[in-house]
């Protein structure tokens, strides 16, 4: 590649996305205009008060549910920790049981979640499996059921392989025994629309920075009479359900950003798609040894990723990272020594194959020409990612 052509492409958005300029200009005037806590008895609060009250409004009326059902967080793995401690709590002090079904493509705030109240605090799990595409199956979901089950688990989508998962069949069988479900959803605002109904899910996590928000402001749906202890205690914010002073600026970024989401969504889809099936037929095309992982249609409409044989995921990345490309892969490098993606494996990849693992995400601001651009590069840096093997 001439380097004349060099260009900054990001396909990182399933990591985070950039601020929008338009949620940024809504938040502005709630840092030092508007500024009062919105549990105050004045003008200032009052205005703190509307605007949370609206946001509240705006995120209900994009989910199809109550404002009441909408509990703002610090977060994707705040929501996931509050549905899955909460609901767990609840059901063991009311004698229902201690039994949580699961799965082993969730992502760490849920799985570490469960992992941690069966550890200490006498709770059992039987996760279910995902099977080479990463797709669970309600009826396996359903086989798992026990008289003492209390809570169901399983991600809408899978951020590492871009999976959607049948999230309405699994929530009919959780309906079906009573049983509330919980589906972290985090990965799916971004180019799905979401209604809880449709969705049957009791709980469902969401976070701003996946769609154009801030970072560090989220929501958890909590379906009225979904048996629920507050995993945090403090002031009565939140109808009791999550304390501490509400980050306005961010609530407000968090509905405008969701507002504009919902608008653009007929468009941006179907766009994005267009533009990933290109990524993937051209990767598959140019690279014969790679193969697509997650599945080959029921997946995210801007997710694409791969595994590519012989190849480090560090070493792809670093090399992707100095021709302008800024990707992801699905394992975690801790102590410089490689670790597979425990989803990878767990969907029964082999452990070789699972340490070359490249994601590339899309979003609102990727072109064609970024496409065609990412297409000459990857090549180029397997070819070397290869000659260091
Ligand atoms: C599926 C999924 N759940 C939860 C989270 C955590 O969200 P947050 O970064 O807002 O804590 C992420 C973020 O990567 C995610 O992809």
């Amino acid at each position: 590649m001439n380097k004349k052509d060099k260009r900054f492409v990001y396909l990182d958005h399933s990591a985070s996305t950039p601020v929008d300029p338009r949620v940024c200009e809504a938040m502005l005037p709630y840092f030092s205009e508007t500024y009062g806590n919105a549990s105050g008895l004045h003008q200032q609060a009052r205005g703190s008060a509307r605007a949370l009250d609206q946001a509240r409004r705006m995120v209900a009326n994009y989910l199809g549910c109550s404002p009441k059902e909408i509990v703002f967080t610090s977060g994707g793995s705040e929501s996931d920790n509050m549905a899955i401690r909460g609901v767990a709590w609840a059901q063991k002090l009311a004698g229902k049981g201690s039994h949580i079904i699961s799965t082993p493509i969730e992502h760490s705030a849920v799985r570490n979640t469960v992992d941690q109240l069966c550890q200490h605090f006498g709770f059992e799990q039987t996760q279910v499996a995902a099977d080479e595409r990463g797709l669970v199956s309600p009826t396996a979901v359903a086989e798992a059921i026990r008289p003492d089950t209390v809570l169901i688990s399983v991600m809408g989508a899978n951020n590492e392989v871009g999976t959607l998962q049948p999230v309405a069949e699994i929530g009919a069988v959780a309906r079906e025994h009573e049983i509330p479900f919980h589906s972290d959803t985090v990965q799916m605002a971004h180019g799905l629309a979401l209604d809880v109904d449709q969705l049957k899910v009791d709980l469902l996590s969401l976070s701003a920075h996946k769609f154009y928000g801030p970072k560090g402001v989220g929501v958890l749906y909590l379906r009225q009479g979904t048996p629920f202890l507050a995993p945090s205690t403090g002031g009565g914010h939140e109808e009791n359900r999550r304390p501490g002073t509400e980050n306005i600026p961010y609530i407000v970024g968090l509905a405008t950003a969701l507002n504009l989401i919902q608008q653009e969504l007929g468009d941006e889809g179907p766009r994005q798609a267009k533009l990933r099936d290109r990524l993937i037929e051209g990767t598959l095309a140019a690279i014969p040894a790679a193969r697509l992982t997650g599945h080959p249609t029921r997946r995210l409409p801007n997710h694409a990723s791969f595994v590519l044989p012989g190849c480090d995921a560090s070493a792809m990345l670093m090399h992707l990272d100095l021709l302008g490309i800024a990707a992801a892969s699905g394992s975690a490098c801790s102590t410089g020594m490689p670790e597979p993606s425990s989803v990878l494996l767990a969907m029964g990849l082999p452990y070789e194959l699972a340490l070359g693992a490249l994601r590339l995400s899309l979003g609102r601001g990727t072109t064609e020409e970024d496409i065609e651009y990412a297409l000459e590069a990857i090549p180029e840096m397997v070819i070397k990612v290869q000659a260091l093997a």
